[in-house]
């Protein structure tokens, strides 16, 4: 039998419990998601060291490839220079970076649009 539990479901049950227990400093389900996904690579505060991906403070409505002191891949700049990171080109990228850019360093690939959408609603307050 399939398990009664599917990802989504989960996380709306996350949602609704973060909404209910409610306090402004709760972290938000997109954050937890993050510090789980994302953050072995990626710091968001614009002074923490550099990690083996660039630093996403401020990344939605950003210009791809452009933190300083970061060295992207010849391959994410030819997939991606000259881009704005919207919120549907971050769902692209997360649904599966290899396809935007062959050949990128971020080995990462989520299947889960509900996954991706609750981590760029968190991206998006990180300034
Ligand atoms: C295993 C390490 C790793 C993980 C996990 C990872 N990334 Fe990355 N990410 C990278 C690397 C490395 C790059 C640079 C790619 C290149 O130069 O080819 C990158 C690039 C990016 C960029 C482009 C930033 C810019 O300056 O244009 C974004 C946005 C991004 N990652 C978001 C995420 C998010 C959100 C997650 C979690 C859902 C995530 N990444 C998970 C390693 C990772």
């Amino acid at each position: 039998m399939k398990a009664a539990w599917s990802t989504p479901a989960v996380l709306a049950a996350a949602l609704l419990f973060g909404a209910a227990a409610g306090t402004a400093k709760a972290e938000s389900v997109g954050e937890k998601l993050f510090k789980q996904q994302c953050a072995a690579c990626h710091a968001v505060a614009k002074d923490a060291p550099i990690g083996a991906g660039p630093t996403l403070a401020g990344i939605v409505g950003k210009d791809a490839g452009i933190m300083e002191g970061y060295r992207y891949s010849a391959e994410f700049k030819k997939g991606l220079d000259g881009q704005k990171w919207t919120p549907e080109l971050l769902d692209a990228w997360l649904a599966d970076p290899q396809e935007l850019a062959s050949g990128t360093y971020m080995m990462y690939k989520q299947n889960d649009a509900a996954v991706r959408k609750a981590i760029i609603e968190y991206l998006k307050t990180v300034k």
